[in-house]
């Protein structure tokens, strides 16, 4: 999974190719390059590591070239090394191509081309598409591609030029997707993995279908299919001019993530509900209230922190609207069989909404008759446009790799959806008010964390001695725990199991000893007194705990070595003090161990491979 940025225009193609893969490099940052056309022979520049790398390669004084292809990659054949950069060549360096995906063929076609005396290069897969092209070429760029893509299987989003072709970029898809948009004044064409390159510019965007082609030659656009028959298309406006990137101050993407959530709990239930009518409406809900009354089986897929929204999704549905949920990881769904009746609602969660395994699993339910509701953050993404309808998050643009604020957003999207169902069903308007009026007060119960992060700092710091860790909790904080895990993981490299507390005496507890960290969440009210117990367990054989706590809760600081003091709120609510202290927690830790926060090591933001 990684990100293609080409552009065709007036501006430097270069310059515009680097501004275009740093609004990218959240797909993945092993390395990146750029390829272009100069006195009718391919140039590239290469670099492993991040853009800045490429960027301090390239002497832009001397390249004022109309067209270039760019690529960031995260690397999936082939370690992340130089020669394995993209773009990739054909033997005879005549054709360049970048590309997002897996061919799941490209052994058996590499074996077939290297029979043929074909020299390779590279370890990737890639490669072989540049080689296939260049053997089919016959003067006819648009011909060779057909021709090559006919032959390949897998996924691909790939963008491709030719050095006798000075004027063209070709780009193509299949379960990978691309964005190809113009300005008005038809001066520049941009090819890109996703919308969020197109920030600062306002344009006409098409997003190509499986197997269709786009051939961009002297900015005018044509989308073929692999019969090369040109398609007809409508092109939808993007008006991304006013989106921009800051760190607005802090140190990093990440903090100021945290420090938005305030603004963006806000955001996900202003004018979606009316507290004291004990109300919830969502803008454009595309689904019937006859089939949602009707709903009896919801199955909810996501990946990563999204899945753990899911799994708190399933406990709050279930517990109010007394519905079956089941809350399966993206991955796996797509292997099992999942009874789906006219009755059953698919919701798919994901922040970008490119998630491979989460699209993947959406198809397989999709194509099997199932309605399917996305909550997804990015307006426009893929997920987005295949759901019958969606709930946008409007959390804005999340940068760092470690989700935080889509997380809260998600579960406040959640909490309304799970009150807007058991409305349909038999939840009184009274439980309703009390459960929205609840809401409403957590962007000020966080704020209050935000205000004092010193405290968090501070454990942090006697924490990071630690090399192992578990993190603990019960009910709604048994997800709470996974995701606080998760958050360290990410970040900071250390080792993190989460655990629902009453499980640790069925194993866990062998593990045991005063080298381990207990990290424990009770802010369950219909658990705490059990989760006392499992500590006390934990306290007996020499763990170290620092527990996330309720102010009102009582006896914990008499178990816990320290004890991080959070507002009181709801069982329903507890997840949002608790996880954003969390998260504070796995930022501090990550800082001390000086880490990349931003960008953890072997990570990437969109997922866009299964
Ligand atoms: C990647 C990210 C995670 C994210 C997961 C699912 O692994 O690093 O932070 O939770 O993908 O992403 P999605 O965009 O579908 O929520």
């Amino acid at each position: 999974m990684c990100g293609i940025f080409a552009y065709l225009g007036s501006k430097s193609s270069i310059k515009e190719c680097l501004n275009g893969l740093k609004l990218l490099e959240y797909r993945g940052y092993d390395s990146a390059g750029i390829a272009a056309i100069k006195n009718n022979k391919l140039i590239h520049f290469k670099a492993s590591g991040k853009i800045e790398a490429l960027e301090k390669k390239i002497n832009l004084k001397d390249l004022k070239l109309d067209l270039a292809i760019g690529h960031t990659r995260w690397a999936t054949h082939g370690s992340a090394i130089e020669k394995n950069a993209h773009p990739h060549f054909d033997d005879k360096q005549n054709v360049a191509i970048v590309h997002n995906g897996i061919i799941e063929n490209y052994d058996i076609l590499k074996k077939l081309l290297i029979s043929k005396n074909y020299k390779f290069r590279s370890d990737t897969d890639t490669e072989v598409i540049a080689q296939l092209i260049s053997s089919n070429y016959k003067n006819d760029l648009v011909e060779s591609t057909i021709k090559s893509l006919k032959e390949l299987k897998g996924s691909f989003a790939i963008a491709l030029i030719h050095k006798n072709h000075p004027n063209e970029i070709i780009a193509a898809s299949r379960e990978s997707p691309l964005a190809i948009g113009f300005n008005d004044k038809k001066t520049e064409v941009i090819i890109s993995s996703d919308p969020n390159a197109f920030s600062g510019r306002n344009l006409n965007v098409i997003f190509l279908k499986n197997d269709e082609i786009a051939h961009i030659k002297n900015q005018e656009i044509r989308i073929i299919n692999l019969k090369n028959k040109t398609l007809k298309k409508t092109f939808e406006k993007i008006n991304a001019k006013n989106i921009k990137f800051s760190k607005k101050g802090f140190e990093h993407f990440m903090l100021k993530e945290i420090f938005d959530q305030p603004s963006t709990i806000q955001k996900a239930y202003l004018g979606r509900m009316t507290e004291n009518e004990g109300l919830v409406e969502f803008e454009d809900l595309k689904l019937s209230k006859s089939f949602l009354s009707k709903i009896d089986n919801i199955i909810i897929t996501a990946c990563g922190t999204s899945h753990h929204a899911a799994l708190i999704a399933k406990s709050l549905i279930e517990e109010k609207a007394n519905i079956l949920v089941s809350a399966e990881i993206a991955s796996e769904m797509r292997f099992k069989t999942p009874i789906l009746t006219k009755n059953t609602l698919v919701i798919a969660i994901s922040q970008s909404g490119e998630t491979a395994d989460t699209i993947a699993a959406i198809k397989t339910a999709k194509e099997k008759g199932a309605k399917i509701l996305s909550i997804v953050n990015v307006e426009n993404s893929s997920l987005s446009r295949i759901s019958d309808s969606s709930i946008f998050l409007k959390a804005g643009i999340e940068r760092s790799v470690c989700s935080t604020k889509a997380f809260s957003s998600q579960i406040t999207v959640l909490y309304l959806f799970a009150i807007f169902l058991s409305r349909l069903k038999s939840m009184q308007k009274k439980e309703a008010i009390l459960l929205l009026t609840e809401l409403k007060k957590i962007p000020s119960k966080v704020r209050k964390i935000l205000k004092n992060t010193s405290i968090i700092e501070e454990k942090a710091k006697k924490y990071s001695k630690f090399e192992n860790f578990f993190f603990l909790g019960r009910n709604l904080m048994y997800p709470t725990a996974m995701e606080a895990a998760l958050k360290l993981k990410e970040i900071s490299y250390l080792h993190a199991s989460a655990y629902p507390a009453g499980e640790m005496k069925h194993g866990p507890l062998a593990l045991i000893d005063s080298k381990l960290a207990i990290i424990a969440f009770s802010s369950n009210k219909k658990t705490y007194d059990k989760m006392l117990s499992s500590l006390m367990e934990a306290r007996a054989r020499n763990a170290k705990i620092l527990a996330f706590a309720t102010k009102n809760s009582y006896g914990i600081e008499d178990i816990a070595d320290d004890v991080i003091w959070l507002d009181n709120t709801i069982d329903e609510l507890s997840i949002f003090p608790s996880t954003i202290a969390a998260q504070l927690f796995a930022y501090f830790i990550a800082k001390i161990r000086k880490t990349d926060i931003d960008q953890p090591r072997n990570l990437a933001k969109s997922v866009t491979v299964e």
